[in-house]
């Protein structure tokens, strides 16, 4: 469920009018839901404590928003006020996430390439674990902290080889993705650390890929990864944390119906049978994709010689490059639906390229330039992929509760775009 919905024929968010909000800040323009962000974080976490999946000394588990699928610094922080924690993958994520007033220790740092530079500053603030992916990994964090006259809390990535299914550039959880170790390394390296002056081995993780449908690969993977506790434990190692990643997906209308919070939270209790150990999560399109909202205006619509319809928009693949890097769909709604019968549209940006097309042969409600459009489930890996391409300005964004709006990013000048580059000497 989300708080974009249609009011007196026009679509709001949340209590603001979308076209007013247009008028106001222009197109293109990200818009997200206070309301649903929160609903979605209280609705996974509430399904995970009705299982008894509990976190550190029995509290709620952690749940570390992927700041990876939307790093807005005010949406981190309508996060944080929740409890929520934070999954980064750079030392530019973990900045924002302390900006955002996220504790260091909810703060997990994940990564198949993190730099020397990058451990260091995540100890010196002091997150609550590295993620280590590979061994020379490992050692490079181990290395880091001894300099430091630290002890690096680390958590093995484990690779449990299951296929998740969904598309093939977010799929990560096979033996040929370059992410984590099998689970006989991990047994290995996690013994290793627990042997290292510079590594406290406190865990395992894993994260099989994203906008995962079917719960019976998530079930096959965390099934391994209680194998895999309970034989470290047999070992005599400590396990205090188990991490299980993100990855539930959600609905984009024309997929499968992803499984609910609920279904995924009594398929890990089922799972875990019991497992005592501190449970945390790495959600991120779950929690915003549905929260937001790509706005963009119809600039023209053209029709070829031969019928095909062209809905030519003020947004492109630099604002939102789902459709044309993962050919992934994404909901198209007027924001004042005209009345009479749909007509077949292409959607397509102003980029000098073919790819640079949202949808093709899409049925929607009847366009005419000016109309606003919505493109929904915009929320997570929307603006953070967006680019300058064709030196076209970043789309600002917007966060709207109740009937309040604040714009968290503002569209950039062409001044600032031209300020950010240096000329050469010998020019
Ligand atoms: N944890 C790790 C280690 C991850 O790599 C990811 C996502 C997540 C958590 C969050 O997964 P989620 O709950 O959002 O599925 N740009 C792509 C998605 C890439 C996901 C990468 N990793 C897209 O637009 O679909």
């Amino acid at each position: 469920m989300n708080h974009f919905e249609l009011h007196g024929g026009e679509l709001f968010c949340e209590d603001v009018s979308l076209s007013a909000l247009a008028e106001a800040v222009g197109t293109p323009v990200y818009v997200y839901s206070t309301a649903t962000l929160e609903r979605h974080y209280a609705v996974l976490r509430d399904a995970l404590v009705a299982e008894g999946i509990r976190g550190e000394h029995g509290g709620d588990p952690l749940l570390a928003f992927a700041v990876k699928a939307n790093s807005n610094v005010a949406v981190l922080k309508t996060l944080a006020k929740l409890g929520a924690g934070a999954d980064t993958v750079s030392e530019g994520e973990i900045r924002r996430a302390l900006a955002a007033g996220v504790p260091p220790e909810k703060i997990v740092f994940s990564g198949v390439g993190k730099t020397a530079d990058e451990i260091a500053f995540a100890l010196k603030v002091g997150v609550s674990e590295i993620n280590v992916e590979s061994e020379p990994e490992m050692e490079l964090a181990s290395r880091v902290a001894r300099s430091l006259g630290a002890r690096a809390l680390v958590a093995i990535r484990v690779n449990p080889d299951v296929s998740a299914g969904g598309h093939a550039k977010i799929s990560t959880g096979k033996a040929d993705n370059k992410f984590g170790v099998s689970l006989s390394e991990a047994e290995r390296l996690y013994a290793k650390a627990a042997n290292d002056a510079g590594l406290k081995p406190v865990g395992v993780t894993c994260h099989i890929g994203s906008q995962i449908t079917d719960l019976a690969p998530m079930a096959e993977a965390f099934a391994k990864m209680r194998g895999l506790v309970e034989r470290l434990r047999g070992e005599g190692l400590a396990v205090e944390r188990l991490d299980l990643g993100g990855g539930l997906g959600v609905p984009y209308f024309n997929q499968p119906t992803p499984p609910t919070p609920a279904d995924y939270a009594r398929m890990i209790a089922r799972t875990m049978g019991g497992l005592d150990v501190a449970y945390s999560f790495e959600p991120g399109r779950m929690i915003a994709a549905n929260a937001g909202v790509l706005l963009a205006r119809v600039l023209h619509v053209h029709e070829r010689p031969e019928g095909r319809k062209f809905a030519v928009l003020d947004a492109a693949m630099n604002d939102l490059i789902r459709p044309a890097m993962y050919d992934a769909y994404h909901e198209i709604v007027a924001v004042k639906p005209r009345p009479g019968a749909p007509v077949v549209y292409d959607v397509v940006g102003p980029i000098c390229e073919t790819g640079d097309t949202f949808t093709r042969e899409r049925a929607l409600s009847p366009l005419e330039a000016g109309d606003l459009v919505a493109f929904l489930s915009a929320g997570a890996y929307g603006a953070v992929m967006s680019s300058e391409y064709n030196s076209r300005l970043l789309a600002p964004e917007v966060l709207v509760k109740g009937a309040d709006y604040a714009v968290i990013r503002p569209r950039p000048t062409y001044e600032d775009m031209l300020a950010k580059e240096a000329t050469a000497p010998w020019l």
